[in-house]
């Protein structure tokens, strides 16, 4: 067995040890009714597959450009004039899935002490990411609404803020934000100067409402969006970013020395990807959100999400999120205690991005148990 080595102090502050718990406690479950998985239950639609297959086949699987295949970004661009009316030319940088912009972006602006504003509860690689890069996440409590609150965020702005993070439809809230709510926060971010990373993963899954985008309303935003979730193309690791021109160049710079580039056989089939029509996928998904809500609303208190394919939803009376989870967990249903996504161990998530089936027990037993 090989000495262990001594790590670098950034490590330190880095912590995986809430969800380790659940999946410790998983372990032992066998085909479990699993309700906390954060990918699509449908495949990769067909025409996409097909196209990977056929560029690994004519020989597509060299490194491309480091910002991505002309292709693909036109395709991206063309989309971003049509969705915002820019005329101008915007610089687009193909990443390997949110992820890696979160990375790149994050170092590229973060400086050690700079303060990161990040509305919560929150997808945790945000606070780790800001970690990691010497900055200090402040994290503003949305619960019990899971409305962004401009007020409580000027609130919180000190000579450090430099950033602030949106994610809407939110991971793990569900949670939609409004044209109004976003203007508010735009609002604060102008006065300030602070840059808006928008965390547009979920933009596909908006089941009340038309998506409205950071991108339009605020000149300063960085907005990701994602194949992964739309898609169901996780393991392919394709993302996109735009924003400010001095932020793209050093994200791409620093992805030359690091990602190099998104996989090729993923931009090739990502450009075939925009073109495919999802909306059934969103109709099956608003359909299950529906479930979720019809059966949890009453016994526990929950208030519809609008998109993503997240509840968060409030652990019974007298109990905390994690015993009410354990209790899940030795009744067959695997759910996320809501100490793994912020501070407060009051709410649990509950992804529906499962069968029908499979939800409507889960959502039976969790129902019993409350
Ligand atoms: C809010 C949010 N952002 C980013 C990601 C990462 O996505 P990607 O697969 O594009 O790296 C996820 C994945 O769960 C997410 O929930």
């Amino acid at each position: 067995m090989p000495k262990s080595f001594p790590i670098a102090e950034r490590m330190a502050k880095l912590d995986a040890s809430g969800i380790r718990k659940v999946f410790d406690l998983a372990a032992a479950m066998k085909d479990p009714i699993n309700l906390s998985i954060g990918q699509p239950d449908f495949d990769v639609p067909e025409p996409v597959r097909r196209e990977a297959a056929e560029a690994i086949a004519r020989g597509f699987n060299k490194y491309t450009q480091t910002q991505g295949t002309a292709e693909l970004r036109a395709a991206v661009g063309k989309g971003l004039a049509e969705e915002f009316g820019w005329t101008d030319e915007r610089p687009v940088l193909i990443t390997s899935g949110v992820s890696g912009a979160l990375l790149l972006a994050f170092l590229s602006v973060i400086n050690p002490g700079d303060e990161v504003i990040i509305l919560e509860p929150y997808f945790v690689m945000y606070s780790h990411l800001v970690n990691l890069c010497g900055g200090v996440p402040v994290c503003i409590s949305t619960y019990p609404s899971f409305r962004p609150d401009a007020d409580r965020m000027a609130e919180a702005i000190t000579p450090r803020t430099k950033m602030l993070v949106v994610n809407s439809p939110c991971n793990p809230t569900g949670a939609v934000y409004t044209q109004a709510e976003l203007e508010a926060l735009a609002q604060v971010a102008r006065k300030h100067g602070l840059l808006v990373v928008s965390d547009e993963i979920y933009n596909s899954f908006c089941y009340d409402a038309p998506f409205v985008s950071m991108a339009g309303l605020y000149e300063h935003t960085l907005l990701m969006r994602g194949f992964s979730k739309t898609y169901a193309m996780t393991g392919w690791r394709l993302g996109w970013c735009t924003g400010p021109k001095n932020v793209l160049e050093k994200m791409t710079m620093l992805q030359q020395y690091s990602f190099v580039c998104a996989p090729s056989m993923a931009q090739a089939a990502g450009i075939v990807a925009l073109g495919v029509d999802v909306s059934q996928h969103q109709d099956q998904y608003r359909r299950k959100r529906d479930m979720v809500f019809a059966a949890l609303a009453r016994p526990l208190g929950l208030a519809k999400p609008g998109g993503a394919f997240y509840a968060f939803v409030p652990a019974p009376k007298g109990q905390t999120a994690t015993q009410f989870v354990t209790r899940a967990i030795q009744n067959n249903v695997l759910i996320i205690p809501g100490n793994v996504f912020s501070t407060q161990d009051t709410h649990f998530r509950l992804s529906y991005a499962t069968s029908d089936e499979k939800l409507a027990q889960g959502l039976g037993i969790l129902v019993k148990l409350a």
